[in-house]
């Protein structure tokens, strides 16, 4: 079976999920155009997430995904905590912000009891999880309400992992996605390879629909990807600057400049490795930090700064999350990207 059979869509287009620079309008509208939409929850309340949902059911009866992350948080650590603020003190007092009034604060929440509440209702046709799987009950949970389940590797051993685990179909994200690597077996980088090559590895070692995601910005992309043997694509990166998206003014800025063409994985703004455009913070302090606290506690300490510098129109202390292949954003709307996306299918 198909992806687009499996899903019961027009086209094997998902539109990524892409927590903070978008809510339920970009969905909505890929979905409508006969793509897959999906409403990442990662920074959603229970109550925020429900208004987004049925704002997508308003605008569309066609399916959507929603998405979760599985982290298990991690216990707050005050002297790595403190070590990393001295870290950026030059920075506090460059912005003029008093370190000792910033709250600690987790900045994303994974999957849980509250969320399935929640979403039960809503049955939505499909379910994507980031970082692994929820827990046994929790994944019965959605499975039994009907939803199709997606989960994503970033090895083999991620790809087979989650077919023993029942999911649906699994997105293969290579390493120049935007965002955060979904890598959950391993923390060693190492082990994070292209789309070209892992497409074709997780193909040949599951029986589930692969989905091929990182790097894919336009059509011949999207066609090469079902070359390598992938059922269906996820794009993220290219949907940025649409209207429907809510990526900020500085954003925006970077993906148009030529800045977007230099790309790295950090772990400066959240504790885990994500892709996004190298800024101020980035070249300082390096990428990768082994003093950045344990995800998701690294947002805390840059939130201020973020903030500030934000204020000023600068985007030096900003996650300004892009894939390496930032050449297919365009300001248009979502749903004639996604016809555009799938021109050559
Ligand atoms: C701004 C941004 C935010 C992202 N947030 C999420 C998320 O909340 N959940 C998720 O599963 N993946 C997230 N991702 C990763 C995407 O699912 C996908 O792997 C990636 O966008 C594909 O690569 P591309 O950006 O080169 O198209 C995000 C990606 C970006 C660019």
């Amino acid at each position: 079976m198909n992806l687009a059979q499996l899903l019961d869509l027009e086209l094997p287009i998902i539109q990524a999920p892409m927590a903070g620079v978008q809510l339920g309008a970009l969905a909505a509208a890929v979905s409508g155009a006969g793509g897959l939409g999906s409403l990442p929850c990662a920074m959603l309340t229970p109550e925020a997430m429900v208004k987004e949902l049925e704002l997508i059911r308003s605008f569309t009866a066609k399916p959507f995904n929603v998405n979760f992350f599985c982290h298990v948080p991690p216990e707050p650590d005050a002297a790595r905590e403190a070590a990393w603020r001295r870290e950026l003190a030059p920075y506090y007092s460059e912005l003029g912000i008093d370190a000792e009034k910033i709250p600690g604060g987790a900045g994303r929440a994974p999957f849980s009891a509250g969320a399935a509440d929640a979403l039960e209702r809503f049955r939505p046709a499909v379910v994507s999880f980031h970082f692994g799987l929820p827990s046994r009950e929790l994944l019965a949970r959605v499975k039994g309400w009907g939803s199709k389940v997606i989960g994503c590797a970033t090895t083999v051993d991620e790809a087979r992992w989650l077919e023993e685990r029942g999911v649906d179909a699994i997105i293969a994200q290579g390493v120049e996605a935007g965002g955060h690597r979904g890598n959950f077996l391993s923390d060693d980088l190492t082990t994070q390879v292209s789309t070209l090559a892992l497409v074709p590895q997780v193909a040949a070692a599951v029986k589930l629909p692969v989905i091929a995601a990182g790097g894919i910005a336009d059509a011949q992309g999207v066609a090469a990807a079902m070359a390598l043997g992938a059922a269906g694509v996820q794009v993220g990166t290219a949907y940025l600057l649409c209207a429907e998206a809510t990526t900020s003014l500085v954003h925006r800025a970077a993906l148009k400049s030529d800045a977007a063409r230099h790309t790295a994985l950090t772990n400066l703004f959240t504790g885990r490795p994500a892709r996004g455009i190298v800024n101020r913070v980035m070249r300082e302090r390096g990428p990768i930090h082994p003093a950045a606290p344990r995800f998701p506690l690294a947002t805390g300490a840059m939130a201020p700064l973020r903030a500030k510098a934000e204020a000023q129109g600068s985007g030096d202390f900003s996650p300004l999350w892009s894939g390496q292949n930032a050449s297919g954003c365009r300001e248009i709307p979502a749903a004639e990207l996604t016809r555009q996306l799938s021109a050559r299918l």
